[in-house]
């Protein structure tokens, strides 16, 4: 039978959320933890997870034919090399909390077409910024989990020699807080978050031995001062993306007010290209600040550039970033 390419493709976009379902199942019910210490029978993993022989067996096999679990001649399922090490709450790699969250978007994204019609979004950010503690630490220390991987590579991204404040805005878990310092040691940090943020980022910062460099405190970026020119980096990562332009410029116009001479704005997180067609990633991230943050969405480098310029910034280099469709713009204080 000739294949038909068109149905291929549409199989896969339509059948693609049995396979995120099965993983995020697979997570929630404790699978690869029950099978952290070695293999099991299917009934074994099930008295574990808490889940009766039949739905485990199918959820077990489905995992092999996903290759997220292998099964033995005997019938005891295993996890491969990469869940164990990624899907293991204790694996010092281990990114459970971000799946976590992930699982959590599907809600929301299943409402997308509600959000389609309203312009805005399904779910309340106060949600997810403090009013469900468990939903905060996943959101924030799973953002911890997935951006360490690369923290380390953006740090080395900018020639940050001399400089001796950095802001990190939004800061979350202190993640590129950790990494810069570790790459600058003339650097000191200081985390602006929420209230509700504030403890679990000063828990990552203890964990990381950086107490005496990295000042976590609490700040609202609608209103936060960063500083009072005398700060000679502001990272803004992964955070304007959840805000409006006209907030953006708000925040850009006080980022850069905090400068001292010759300091600068970092802004970092995934941008589309000039026919918006591209990445695709950051074409979903779009629909995805559709669904999640009131006013957000993202931007062209050739937007964000104008609304960095609106702020008073100038010179604005683009860099690549280590993530996939990332990139780090770079501005300083205009005369
Ligand atoms: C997507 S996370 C990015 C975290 C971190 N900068 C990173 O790149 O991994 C967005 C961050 O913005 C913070 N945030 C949201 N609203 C805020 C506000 N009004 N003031 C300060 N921080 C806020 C969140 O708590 C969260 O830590």
């Amino acid at each position: 039978m000739k294949v038909d390419l068109g149905m291929a493709q549409l199989n896969q976009l339509a059948f693609g959320y049995w396979q995120s379902q099965a993983l995020f199942a697979a997570v929630t019910v404790g699978v690869f933890d029950a099978l952290a210490d070695g293999p099991l029978p299917a009934a074994e993993v099930g008295s574990r997870c808490g889940v009766p022989a039949d739905p485990a067996l199918r959820l077990l096999d489905a995992c092999v034919a996903i290759r997220l679990l292998t099964r033995s001649p005997d019938g005891e399922y295993a996890n491969t090399p990469h869940t164990q090490r990624l899907l293991t709450t204790a694996s010092p790699e281990s990114v459970v909390r971000w799946t976590r969250v992930m699982a959590r978007w599907y809600e929301p994204w299943g409402d997308i077409t509600q959000a389609l019609r309203d312009g805005k979004p399904v779910e309340d950010r106060a949600l997810r910024l403090g009013e469900d503690p468990v939903y905060l630490a996943d959101f924030i220390l799973g953002m911890h989990q997935y951006n360490v991987r690369s923290a380390d590579l953006l740090a080395h991204a900018v020639d940050q020699q001399g400089a001796r404040t950095l802001v990190d805005v939004g800061g979350g878990a202190g993640t590129y807080s950790i990494a810069f310092c570790r790459a600058w040691q003339d650097l000191r940090c200081e985390v602006v978050d929420l209230g509700a943020v504030v403890p679990l980022a000063r828990e990552t910062v203890e964990a990381a031995g950086l107490t005496d460099r990295i000042r976590v405190r609490t700040g609202d970026y609608y209103s936060d001062a960063f500083g009072a020119a005398d700060v000679d980096v502001v990272l803004l990562s992964n955070v304007l993306h959840q805000e409006s332009p006209q907030v953006c410029v708000d925040i850009l116009r006080r980022a850069r007010a905090a400068l001292a001479e010759g300091g600068r704005v970092l802004v970092h997180g995934h941008f589309l290209d000039e026919a918006r067609t591209s990445p695709a990633f950051t074409t979903l991230h779009n629909l995805s600040a559709l669904v999640l943050w009131d006013g957000g969405r993202s931007y062209t480098v050739a937007e964000m550039t104008a609304l960095m310029q609106e702020a008073g910034l100038g010179s604005i280099q683009e860099l690549p970033a280590p993530e996939g469709s990332a990139k780090l713009l770079v501005g300083q204080a205009s005369a």
